[in-house]
This record gives structure tokens, C-alpha cells and sequence, in this order.
């Protein structure tokens, strides 16, 4: 049993929401190319270059911390640990609205009257890209896109969950948040990571390298055999912010990645933008839900 104390310095988020409200204020408005989704709180002005370069001076403390933690310990050796650990899939077999459920039994320290349940959350994403007339599947993409969250009922800390990925096994990218923590990863000492391409060709393409752990990851593995290929981009590459806003990592990428891109960015706002106080009616949404999933999934899938 984890003494309060060791759980804050594992965990020291009060909610996974923390991390996505500094995202939301790091980037307060959609990418000039992507759909505007009605933004429905924090519509911040814009922002001069020198106000977005205070984002770290602005940030809590417990998202810098969350961080810190993050940048120190997501290593090349641990990602791939991670993967090993989790991509057999083998943990068990639920549905998609099950596995939605289950999710939504993940208890923080979020105010129930405020902040939005993980499954509400699911659903605001969704139910945007449902009236905006986007295609069922990318409905669908916005309904299972955080269900890797999943991975925290399951003991993982926060910082092997959310936040913004990179690419492990070269060098960071300088426009990662908070690049400076990077310096206490044991890869920043390491030579053959070091280099712009680190182990890999140049232009091998994102399927080749491996990016820093997280939920991301875990629910693309989970969803590949299932979903087209552009709402499997939207899955894997949701939080890589260096790349789908940044656009850094362009030595990296390939042909196949370029194309997928816009369509990583066309469902960013979907996810950032459309956290609202009207909570979705999940009872009665679930019949839609429940008809749609059996489109594209068998009744239960691996987990
Ligand atoms: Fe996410
Ligand atoms: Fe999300």
C-alpha cells in the first residue's frame, strides 16, 4: 500500500484533466487548417510569443512536476518495456462501451460538480464530431480515442499515461514542454540517442520509431485490426504535439505519415475544444453508441 505521500510524488496530478487543461492553455486556439470545433470554455485571446513562452511560469506545479516526471523517466529501454508488457493484449476481453465504463471508474481527486467524468468526456468529443457531420468511423475514433486511460486503473502512474508524447532513441525535440527535464533522463547521456535521427534512418517513417509510452499507443494496438487507418493515426498520434502542431520530427516522417497528418490535426479540436459544463446524457446516448461500435468491433475485443 503506497503512503499518501509516495502516491503524490508518483501521481502528482489531482486529476488526468490537469494535464489536458495546461494543453488547452498552451494551445488556446485550433491550428489555422484544422475545423474550428466550437470552443466551448477557456477561449483565451490570442497570444503574443512572448505570453506562450510563459506557459512554464503560468503552469501548476503539480502539472510541472507531472512533467518532470514524464521527461526523467520515459526512456527508449522503458517505452519498449511497456510495450512488451502491455501490447500482448492479454489482460482480458470486454466491449468497447464496457471497456468505456470501466474507465469511468477511475477515481481522482476531480470535483464531481465541475470536472467532467471520463466517459462524459469521451462523449463530448464524440458527439461534436457527430454534429458537425464527420464520418461514423471518426465518430466512433472520438468515442474510444482515451479508453487507453485505462491503463491508471491498472497501477500505471500518470506519467506513463498522459502527456504530450516524443520520440524516444534521438534527440529531443527543443519543441517538447518543458525540454529542460529532459536533461535527467538517462538517454540524454546516451551518445547513439543523441544524434538528430538517434537509431533511425532518416525518413523511416513514424510506424518505425518508438514514441514515449502512453495511453496513445495502448488503444491504437488495441483498435488496428478494427478502424481505418486515418482514425488509427488520430488514435496513435493524438498527444505527439511536437509533430501534429509543432511540426517538428520532419527528418523522421515519410510519405504515408504526410498524408495522415491532416487528419490527425482535423481531430485535435474535437478533443481539446469541446470540454463543456452540459454534461452528455450517456443512458440515452447509448443505444446510438452501442449500434455504432457494432459496425466496426466484434462484441468483445483483447485488452
Ligand atoms: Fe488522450
Ligand atoms: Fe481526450
Amino acid at each position: 500500500m503506497n503512503s499518501p505521500l509516495s502516491d503524490a510524488v508518483k501521481n502528482p496530478l489531482k486529476s488526468l484533466d490537469e494535464w489536458e487543461d495546461f494543453v488547452v492553455q498552451h494551445y488556446p486556439e485550433p491550428m489555422s487548417d484544422a475545423p474550428k470545433a466550437k470552443v466551448a470554455v477557456g477561449h483565451a485571446p490570442d497570444k503574443t510569443e512572448t505570453e506562450f513562452r510563459n506557459y512554464e511560469a503560468e503552469a501548476r506545479p503539480t502539472v510541472r512536476e507531472f512533467y518532470r516526471l514524464n521527461h526523467t523517466f520515459q526512456t527508449y529501454a522503458f517505452a519498449k518495456a511497456k510495450r512488451d508488457e502491455f501490447l500482448g493484449l492479454n489482460r482480458l476481453k470486454m466491449g468497447i462501451w464496457e471497456a468505456a465504463e470501466y474507465l469511468n471508474t477511475l477515481v481522482d481527486d476531480s470535483d464531481p460538480d465541475t470536472d467532467l467524468s471520463q466517459l462524459e468526456h469521451l462523449l463530448q468529443t464524440s458527439e461534436r464530431l457527430r454534429a458537425e457531420g464527420q464520418p461514423r468511423w471518426m465518430i466512433l475514433t472520438g468515442f474510444v480515442h482515451d479508453l487507453g486511460k485505462i491503463l491508471c486503473l491498472w497501477g500505471e502512474p500518470q506519467w506513463a499515461v498522459v502527456g504530450d508524447t516524443f520520440v524516444t532513441g534521438c534527440a529531443y525535440s527543443p519543441k517538447c514542454v518543458f525540454p529542460q527535464f529532459f536533461q535527467a533522463n538517462p538517454d540524454s547521456q546516451n551518445p547513439l540517442y543523441q544524434s538528430a535521427n538517434g537509431i533511425y534512418e532518416p525518413n523511416c517513417g513514424l510506424d518505425k520509431v518508438q514514441l514515449s509510452w502512453g495511453h496513445d499507443e495502448y488503444i491504437y494496438q488495441v483498435c488496428r485490426d478494427y478502424l481505418p487507418k486515418e482514425g488509427l493515426a488520430m488514435l496513435r498520434y493524438h498527444s505527439f504535439y511536437p509533430w501534429h502542431r509543432e511540426e517538428d520530427y520532419s527528418h523522421l516522417t515519410n510519405a504515408a505519415d504526410e498524408a495522415l497528418l491532416p487528419w490527425v490535426r482535423r481531430f485535435n479540436p474535437y478533443d481539446l475544444y469541446t470540454k463543456s459544463h452540459a454534461k452528455p446524457d450517456s443512458k440515452a446516448l447509448r443505444p446510438f453508441y452501442e449500434a455504432l461500435i457494432g459496425e466496426y468491433f466484434p462484441g468483445k475485443i483483447c485488452w
